[in-house]
């Protein structure tokens, strides 16, 4: 493992390779244990580079066995090799000429699953961000593009598959029990984007013709046996390809596009070119073992990392400072695709739930950095939600401020200037600047400044004049490295309801720019009028959360619950009632932390299980209504002095008093037909099935008997329903038999399916409580653990320190010496692992005080370990700063 150096890169000092590559063709000799890597690279010297300038290649972890120049082999004078690094010297100057390195590595003990490694007995590789280095030495950066040739060739024996990126050139007999595969891949690309994979897998095979009429392969890889559940990974990628023509034009460009799932994998999924390589969990799925929520992740995954092969592979980064170039704008298109093919409303509020339970805590603590950021030590720690999501939500500006037809021509624009380019976030953002007419520079500010801008909202309303006038005063706190905030360019959408429920048309609005509903705050204070409003208008604003801020908007209830009833937008009936509930869950908190009583409000109660019983409704709306902030979001609102045991008692009380109050309506639904009906991933079912078990959920604390949800387990016919049982038990009746017994049952009848006995384990990971750690000790040393299997950890130590509060933050501090212990070890297998769960102590300074010392205590035992690696060393130094 590299540990690490320190050494900081700057955005700042980006310039190009004195040397371009034109081609690269490599060839592996595969054997478990010693891969015979052969990398041949034709360069040439760039026009106006210095004529003495070495070549320095990037490595890790390598060892060179040979390195011709032109097919001679080149004198140990010229060069200098390191694990890291290849320097070769005295290259011609003008002509171009070829270097040829040849190098073994070893998969098998490759743990990092960073480069070349084995999963369950298959070759799988992974090269973002900078695992191609872990391969061979190469000019290992994003802004190095060329046409690849690769060979495989390997024992026939366990290796009947030989993938590469590209079109399939041809194979055949090799030597006495080995076999080899060509593959070319002509369109030009960074060595991120490379992929190998061999081995012995089973196939789901289907076609799609494009627009103009080619002929793809499609084949989806999965372990044999799982075939079947390939089907809908295969469905949402033909639906994938057909909306990216329809809604930006983009057509695929190889004969075949393949995926492969595998079962050890640091993320989610990889857009190597025409060969993704995916964390299985987001590829299979059948009813009886996925939930819908599985369903939509795979949807969802397919689309992204199909969508990248236009956002981040025809068009790449220039340099890993543009990582949001690609990921926030593939995000941006997949959860427009996820609202097309499903409820755009409840999409839009998912995303936001999302964002502001994940990016917002982000962009307040120490690990905050602009979406795109000027310096890194680890870029593997910069696959951020605020580079994914915030990303997103930034192009999502762009096209709300230019609207739509400006927008695709922007989009358009892009693609026509930077196909086959390595491009920057300034080269997008121009292109939109330059379709549109409109100057962006103000709004470029989203991608370099850091922290969640604060939108103080005060109105008022002159009968005599008709007018009502908002004043709006924008602040964002200093994060690290940027003290200073320039006023931005916010866009927000609103509507003035009038007493008619009529959205207000008004006449004239002054005091800045007011276009199609939406109002562009650019000021840090600014004042808008509008006139010609007949009567007193209930604001509503950042409707649809137009713009990723927070606002400070005292609002009366009265207005809130007209908001929550009778908005057209139904983002903004969903935010009007959790502006309603977060006040309330706060009193709540407070009155839990002064040992009084909790008392919830008529109207908040009155008003909820209206909408959650309104029928004219879509479920999934209600369902996510029904849902109320979460002690996460209730702890990110008292801003610190956090008390997870607190805000755990006050949630519970006020649900308890929402659920027995609305008694009736809940067991109505719970009991709704539908329940047992054929199962169908489609959106509108799972939204059946969300609000029926959030009623089960509910009906768990007005009944205080585990027989309801015991039932609903015995009942269950697919795993929505089963694994929402199990979690309403698990949570709410823990040490009950109904529990054990479901437990047990679920263990037995999934334990030959992996990502089924994940579920199991998270969901004890998530019971509440001082228990919890005890509980994941214990699990810990089930026969179903597997240290190794990144999926696995998530499932335990991953659901302790991100989805269980009150387990987590236990008032000992246990829970942090445990978590730093599980850091230091996963560190020394898999780095990038170990720095992801670390994250979940980026927010230990709002903690109250006893227990942010238990915190600070074990992030300097962190910090103290010998041998960290660059990822976590970067990560604790951030958070204890
Ligand atoms: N590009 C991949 C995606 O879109 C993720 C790669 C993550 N790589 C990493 N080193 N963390 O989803
Ligand atoms: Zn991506």
């Amino acid at each position: 493992m590299r540990t690490d150096t320190g050494q900081i890169v700057h955005l700042a000092d980006y310039r190009p390779t004195d040397f371009v590559l034109e081609r690269v063709d490599l060839t592996f000799e595969l054997d478990p244990k010693n891969t015979k890597v052969e990398a041949r690279l034709i360069f040439h010297r760039r026009e106006g580079a210095d004529s003495q300038a070495p070549l320095v290649l990037d490595g890790d972890e390598l060892t060179l066995s040979g390195l011709l120049l032109d097919q001679v082999e080149i004198p140990a004078s010229q060069y200098d090799a390191t694990p890291d690094s290849l320097t070769i010297r005295d290259l011609p100057a003008e002509t171009p000429f070829e270097i040829c390195v040849t190098n073994y590595i070893n998969p098998q003990v490759n743990t990092q699953l960073m480069g070349l490694y084995r999963t369950n007995g298959v070759y799988c590789t992974q090269c973002e961000a900078e695992g191609f280095r872990r391969i061979t030495y190469f000019p290992d950066r994003p802004d190095v593009l060329a046409p690849y040739t690769v060979t495989i060739i390997a024992a026939k024996e366990g290796n009947p598959l030989l993938l590469s990126n590209g079109n399939f050139l041809g194979g055949g007999n090799y030597d006495e029990g080995r076999h080899f595969a060509a593959w070319f891949d002509p369109h030009p690309k960074p060595s991120y984007l490379f992929a190998l994979v061999a081995g012995d897998l089973g196939v789901v095979e289907d076609r799609f013709t494009t627009v103009s009429g080619r002929e793809v392969a499609l084949k989806i890889y999965v372990e044999h046996g799982k075939e079947p559940r390939a089907a809908y990974a295969m469905d949402a990628l033909k639906r994938s390809m057909k909306w990216d023509e329809e809604r930006f034009g983009r057509e695929y460009d190889l004969d075949i596009f393949m995926i492969v799932a595998v079962s050890d994998f640091n993320m989610g999924a990889m857009e190597n070119k025409g060969l993704n390589v995916f964390n299985d969990k987001f590829v299979l799925a059948d009813p009886e073992t996925a939930s819908d929520a599985d369903y939509a992740n795979i949807e969802r995954i397919i689309a992204h990392e199909y969508f990248h092969n236009w956002t981040g592979n025809r068009i790449t980064c220039r340099d890993w400072f543009q990582l949001c170039l690609k990921e926030g704008l593939t995000v941006y298109r997949d959860q427009e695709f996820s609202a097309d093919m499903r409820s755009r409303p409840v999409k839009r509020i998912a995303d936001v739930r999302h964002l502001k339970s994940e990016q917002f805590p982000e962009d307040s603590g120490p690990l905050a950095h602009p979406p795109r950021p000027d310096t890194y030590r680890e870029i593997n720690n910069f696959y951020t939600t605020t580079v994914y999501e915030k990303g997103a939500e930034v192009t999502r500006m762009i096209a709300t401020i230019l609207g739509a037809d400006d927008f695709k021509k922007g989009m358009d624009l892009y693609f026509e200037r930077h196909d086959g380019e390595a491009a920057t976030v300034e080269d997008f953002v121009k292109s939109f600047a330059d379709a549109s007419g409109r100057d962006l520079s103000q709004f470029s500010l989203w991608y370099t400044e850091a922290g969640t801008p604060l939108v103080s909202v005060s109105s008022a309303y002159d009968a005599g004049k008709a007018t009502f006038s908002l004043t709006l005063e924008q602040t964002v706190a200093p994060t690290p490295g940027q003290p200073v905030k320039q006023p931005r360019h916010i866009p927000l959408s609103l509507a003035l309801i009038l007493d008619n429920g009529q959205i207000a048309e008004p006449q004239a609005v002054a005091g800045g720019e007011y276009r199609a509903g939406v109002l562009h705050l650019t000021e840090r204070n600014q004042t808008f009028s509008f006139s010609g409003i007949s009567s007193r208008p209930v604001l509503s604003i950042n409707r649809s959360f137009s713009a990723p801020v927070n606002l400070h908007f005292e609002q009366n209830a009265a207005d809130l619950v007209q908001i929550a009833r009778h908005e057209t937008d139904m983002f903004a009936r969903f935010q009007a009632l959790t502006d309603l509930a977060l006040p309330a869950l706060i009193a709540a908190t407070k009155a839990v932390q002064n040992g009084g009583e909790v008392r919830t409000d008529a109207e908040l109660i009155a008003t909820l299980i209206e909408i959650v019983g309104d029928s004219s409704l879509e479920p999934a709306f209600r369902a996510q209504a029904l849902a109320l902030p979460s002690e996460t979001d209730i702890a990110r609102e008292l801003g610190g002095n956090t008390d997870p045991d607190a805000i755990h008692k006050a949630r519970n009380a006020t649900i308890k008093a929402i659920a027995t109050a609305g008694l009736e309506t809940f067991r109505q639904l719970a009991e709704a037909s539908g329940n047992g009906e054929a199962y169908s991933p489609d959106a509108d079912s799972a939204g059946r099935r969300s609000l029926r078990n959030g009623a089960l959920s509910f009906l768990a604390f007005a009944e205080e008997t585990p027989a309801r949800a015991a039932k609903a387990y015995a009942d269950a016919t697919n795993m929505t329903d089963l694994a929402h049982a199990l979690s309403v038990l698990t949570q709410r009746f823990p040490d009950s038999a109904e529990t054990k017994e479901a437990l047990t049952a679920f263990e037995t009848r999934f334990a030959d399916n992996a990502l089924v006995l994940d579920k199991w384990f998270s969901l004890q990971a998530a019971i509440p409580g001082d228990g919890a750690l005890d509980r994941i000790k214990a699990l810990m040393k089930s026969k179903h653990f597997i240290a190794t299997n990144p999926n696995r950890v998530r499932s335990l130590v991953g659901t302790l320190a991100f989805a269980n509060p009150t387990g987590f933050h236990r008032a000992d501090g246990a829970a942090y010496r445990f978590l730093a212990e599980q850091i230091i070890a996963i560190d020394k297998r898999n780095p990038q692992l170990a720095a992801r769960i670390l994250t979940s102590m980026r927010s230990w300074r709002s903690l109250e005080a006893s227990r942010a010392e238990h915190a600070k205590a074990a992030l300097s035992t962190i910090s103290d370990a010998k041998g960290l690696s660059t990822d976590v060393s970067d990560i604790v130094g951030r958070i204890l700063k």
